[in-house]
């Protein structure tokens, strides 16, 4: 099997992260790999934003807990499992990761979400490549979207939050990804 095959088969989403700085240079490369994925007309819409201070990614895991819980109820679909996180203090939705990937879109993108979903898939694979281990964020859809945290993070206005990724060394084993047979609806020959 070929390298770039086994880097496939053998990502997986990571939940625990030792402390350690990732260096700059490394975090610009996973980007780069993003920045680097097909996008629609080649519009080059993704632009990111990093967060490694300790301070900010605790306190925007409390309001990406509270603005999640908060956007279920509004959608009429409460979620216990969040409604637990808002009263733990220790709940974590970055999962220690020492630092977060925000990926928005300026106002020329004609695909967003093909866009955004394209960019996280090449910098997990890149950063997984590298030995670092990532996640998508699902819970950080409020927060990329909250007003407060947008203009402190200077996302211009008009720009499209599109996914939140976290980044670090693994602690641990990566546990293999799990799947099951692939399905081909149809093969016409
Ligand atoms: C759109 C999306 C949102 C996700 N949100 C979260 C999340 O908020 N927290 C989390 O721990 N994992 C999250 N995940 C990771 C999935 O749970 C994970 O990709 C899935 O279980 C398959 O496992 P694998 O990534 O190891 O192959 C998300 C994945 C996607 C694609």
């Amino acid at each position: 099997m070929n390298e770039v095959l086994k880097n496939i088969y053998t990502r997986a989403s990571v939940r625990r992260y030792k402390a350690d700085k990732v260096p700059d240079e490394d975090i610009k490369e996973i980007i780069r790999a993003g920045f680097h994925a097909a996008n629609g007309m080649n519009r080059q819409a993704i632009e990111f934003i990093v967060m490694e201070n300790k301070n900010s990614i605790r306190k925007y895991n409390r309001k990406a807990i509270i603005l999640f819980a908060e956007m279920m109820k509004a959608s009429g679909q409460p979620n216990p499992m969040i409604d637990k996180m808002v009263d733990d203090p220790n709940a974590d939705v970055f999962h220690g990761a020492p630092v977060l990937v925000f990926v928005y879109a300026n106002p020329s993108v004609v695909t967003p979400v093909e866009d955004g979903s394209l960019a996280v898939g090449n910098m997990m694979l890149a950063a997984h490549s590298m030995g670092y281990g990532t996640c998508f964020i699902g819970f950080a859809a409020g927060l990329g979207n909250d007003q407060e945290f947008r203009k402190e993070c200077n996302v211009p206005d008009g720009h499209k939050y599109l996914a939140c990724m976290i980044l670090g060394k693994p602690d641990g084993n990566v546990e293999k990804h799990s799947r099951s047979d692939v399905k081909v609806l149809n093969w016409v020959k």
